[in-house]
C-alpha cells in the first residue's frame, strides 16, 4: 500500500482553508468577531448619541427581522413595523417628539406598532406586551449589528401618539408603541450595571 506524502505548502493551506470558507463549514472572519448572545444582551444600552452616518438597508433588514421572530400570546403576531431612513421624515417625526430629539443625527428609525384588533382575545394588553417583545428584539438586533438605538415612547402618551399617526399615516386603531432611532454610535454611551441582588427572591418573595 502506498501512502502519498502531503506537502503543507502556504498556497495549499490557503487553497483548503478557502474551499472550507466555501462549505459552509467553517465562517469568516467577520463572523467569528459577533458577539456572543450574553455579550449582548449586557453591552445594551440606550444610545442617544450618533455619528450622523447612514444604516444601511441589509441592516435593517436583519433587525426587522429579528423583530418578528420574537414570541407572541399564542402567536398572534399584533405587530407593524415602519421602516424609516428618509431625512425629512426623521425631522418631522423629532418635531413633536421631545424625548426623541436624537431622531435629527440618526440614520435610520424603526416604529413598532401593534394593534389590540389582531391580538389574542383582541386584547389591547396583550397587544402591548407582545409589540414589547419585539422592540426588545430589534434593540439587542441593533447591538450585535455594532448599531445603536434607544426606545423612545409614542405609548401611552396620546399627544406623541397622535403625532407618529399623523408623520407616517396610520390608522387610528393603530398603536405606535414606540420610535427606535437607529445609528452608527459615537461611543459616548455605556451599558449600566443594573444587578441587584435584593432583587432576586428564590423559591418564594
Ligand atoms: C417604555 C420605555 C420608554 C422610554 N422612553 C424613552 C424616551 O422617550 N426617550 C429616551 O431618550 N429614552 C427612553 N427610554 C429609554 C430609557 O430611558 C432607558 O432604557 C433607561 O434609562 C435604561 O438605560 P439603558 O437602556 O441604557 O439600559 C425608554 C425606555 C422604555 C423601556
Amino acid at each position: 500500500m502506498k501512502y502519498e506524502v502531503l506537502k503543507f505548502t502556504r498556497e495549499s493551506c490557503i487553497s483548503f482553508l478557502q474551499s472550507l470558507l466555501a462549505s459552509g463549514l467553517i465562517f469568516a472572519k467577520e463572523d467569528t468577531k459577533m458577539k456572543d448572545t450574553f455579550s449582548v444582551i449586557h453591552e445594551r444600552k440606550s444610545v442617544r448619541n450618533f455619528t450622523g452616518d447612514p444604516v444601511s438597508k441589509a441592516d435593517l433588514d436583519k433587525i426587522v427581522r429579528a423583530g418578528m421572530a420574537a414570541p407572541s400570546a399564542v402567536n398572534m403576531q399584533p405587530w407593524s413595523f415602519i421602516m424609516i431612513t428618509e431625512r425629512k421624515v426623521l425631522d418631522e417625526l423629532a418635531v413633536g417628539l421631545p424625548y426623541a430629539q436624537m431622531l435629527t443625527e440618526a440614520g435610520a428609525a424603526v416604529v413598532v406598532c401593534t394593534e389590540a384588533e389582531r391580538a389574542y382575545e383582541k386584547s389591547k394588553d396583550l397587544a402591548i406586551i407582545d409589540a414589547s417583545l419585539a422592540g426588545q428584539n430589534i434593540l439587542l438586533a441593533i447591538e450585535a449589528l455594532g448599531l445603536g438605538g434607544v426606545w423612545t415612547a409614542a405609548y401611552p402618551y396620546a399627544d406623541r401618539m397622535q403625532h407618529v399617526r399623523a408623520v407616517l399615516c396610520i390608522p387610528q386603531v393603530v398603536i405606535p408603541l414606540n420610535v427606535i432611532p437607529i445609528g452608527v454610535p459615537s461611543g459616548k454611551d455605556k451599558p449600566k450595571d443594573k444587578y441587584k441582588k435584593e432583587k432576586i427572591h428564590w423559591g418564594r418573595w
